[in-house]
């Protein structure tokens, strides 16, 4: 059985919490933060869609896409000795994507264009994809600064973790590809008898002219394609580098054990920094019952009903338990000598600096009893 240790995050800059939807990915960055800060360093969280009442409890419901400061009063309150600074933010995906059309686009005529082209606000506002490509140029962005000793990087909700690393290249493809510049003639129109007529029939029906619309987009972010095309090759050599360190967040849910074998495994094809595993929300057998619940001596105690009553969530929570020693172990088999690191399923939500202070008692060592 692998020994129980601390996370190894000595000398990183650079930390991402990744794993598939829901396994606690949003909480198990806030509370590393928490704790790296908490033992002086100037740590900057990047949170994605965090339960509100975190983001209320960590101030950031005001100013979301901008980094602040979160106030040193909030841990007093909460019994934390903050030694450094945390700063949070809460990424803002179209908030992102027009800020660096307005950093980047050529002139002000460009970007007016571009930030006003309907094609541009489907793009940049859709959910899925834009999310995972804006945390990485957010990422760049917060690295080039060097305002802060780590960054710790909260991954999109998205079902399958892998999309998260894959955002720059797919970006760099499509401004790539050949499709698109076959698309558009030098002069901006699109080619295709077939296309043209669909976009004449639009432009009757909807008064819209798409392809306008469409020529526009491509010709504008024609203009940019190099710096986009430079910030992914900046960013993918920031995560295959050594100041930066992948958590795998994950629950014992069999499906999720196996999405974080599978991601491990892409890491390592990858080369890219694999620090350990987080399982998050694990059941621990009640008391250290181990499994045996006394039903006899319960009833005994208890009476009859309410003893049979005690002794039926015992046994609930012992068969969790069971299913979930096994899932970890299962998962230590598969990954050979790795941190894991279990964090048991609290009794209340992850819902602010105390809930972050519950998961740190393990996430940093100090406790290591939830398996
Ligand atoms: N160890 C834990 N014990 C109890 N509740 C937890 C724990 N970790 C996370 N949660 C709760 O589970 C929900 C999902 O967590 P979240 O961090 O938002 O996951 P993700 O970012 O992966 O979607 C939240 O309501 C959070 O408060
Ligand atoms: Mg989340």
């Amino acid at each position: 059985m692998t020994e129980t240790v601390d996370l190894p995050l000595e000398g990183k800059r650079t930390v991402i919490c990744a794993g598939s939807g829901g396994v606690g990915k949003t909480s198990t960055a806030a509370a590393i933060a928490m704790g790296l800060a908490s033992r002086g360093m100037r740590v900057a969280v990047l949170t994605i869609d965090p339960a509100r009442r975190l983001a209320q409890s960590l101030g950031l419901e005001e100013l979301g896409n901008e980094a602040r400061r979160v106030e040193p009063e909030r841990f007093a309150r909460a019994g934390v000795e903050m030694r450094g600074e945390l700063w949070a933010m809460m990424l803002d995906a179209k908030r992102t994507f027009d800020e660096l059309v307005e950093r980047y686009a050529p002139d002000a005529a460009a970007r007016e264009r571009l930030l006003g082209n309907r094609i541009y606000a489907q793009v940049s506002s859709a959910v899925s994809g834009s999310q995972e490509y804006m945390a990485m140029e957010k990422l760049n962005e917060l690295d080039a600064e060097a305002r802060y000793d780590v960054l710790v990087l909260d991954t999109p909700p998205t079902r399958n973790a892998l999309d998260f690393l894959d955002a720059p290249s797919r970006l760099s493809r499509f401004i790539d590809s050949r499709a698109l510049g076959a698309l558009i003639r030098p002069g901006g129109r699109l080619l295709g008898r077939g296309s043209n007529l669909l976009f004449h029939a639009l432009k009757r029906i909807t008064g819209v002219d798409v392809m306008e619309d469409i020529s526009e987009f491509f010709a504008a972010f024609a203009d940019m394609a190099q710096g986009f095309r430079d910030r992914a090759a900046r960013v993918d050599a920031l995560l295959s580098g050594p100041a930066t360190a992948f958590l795998v967040v994950t629950s014992p849910q069999p499906d999720a054990i196996d999405e974080a074998i599978f991601f491990r495994r892409r890491l390592a094809e990858r080369r890219m920094p694999f620090a350990g595993v987080v399982v998050n929300r694990v059941h621990v057998h009640p008391g250290g019952l181990d499994g045996s619940v006394p039903r006899a001596e319960l009833g005994e105690l208890l009476g009859p009903e309410l003893g049979g009553k005690v002794a039926r969530n015992l046994e609930e929570v012992s068969a969790l338990a069971a299913r979930d020693r096994a899932s970890v172990a299962r998962l230590e088999h598969a990954l050979g000598p790795a941190p894991i690191v279990a964090v048991p399923h609290l009794d209340d939500d992850v819902h602010d600096i105390a809930g972050l202070a519950a998961m740190n008692e393990f996430l940093f060592g100090e406790r290591e009893d939830a398996r």
